[in-house]
């Protein structure tokens, strides 16, 4: 499936991501500045913040409580916002648009 990421300056990338993979993962191995991951998916650390845009919000699902824990704590965060290391990849998922923020801290 196709991931389309939107930095915050309005380039946007697209990366091929395996399912099963998270958007985090895609981000990472296609070298997409803007989403960190520095603790490689474990749901720890919040440097993979991004913003599922609203046409795919359904699709994507909402955060888990302890997910949501996380983004309260985050600056800038609102109620697109996601972690990306939280949402795995599907088929159905295939053209999905996640925005980035400007900056992960
Ligand atoms: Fe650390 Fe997502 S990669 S919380």
């Amino acid at each position: 499936p196709l991931v389309r990421y939107i930095t915050a300056e309005g380039n946007e990338y697209e990366a091929e991501v395996p399912v099963g993979n998270t958007i985090m993962q895609g981000a990472v191995d296609n070298m997409i500045d803007g989403i960190l991951g520095e603790c490689g998916g474990a749901g720890a650390c919040a440097t993979c913040h991004c913003f599922v845009d609203t046409d795919w919000s359904d699709k994507t699902g909402e955060a888990g409580d302890s997910e949501q824990e996380m983004l309260e704590a985050i600056p800038g965060a609102d109620e697109r916002s996601r972690l990306s290391c939280q949402i795995e990849v599907t088929a159905e998922l295939d053209g999905v648009v996640v925005h980035l923020p400007a900056a992960q801290f």
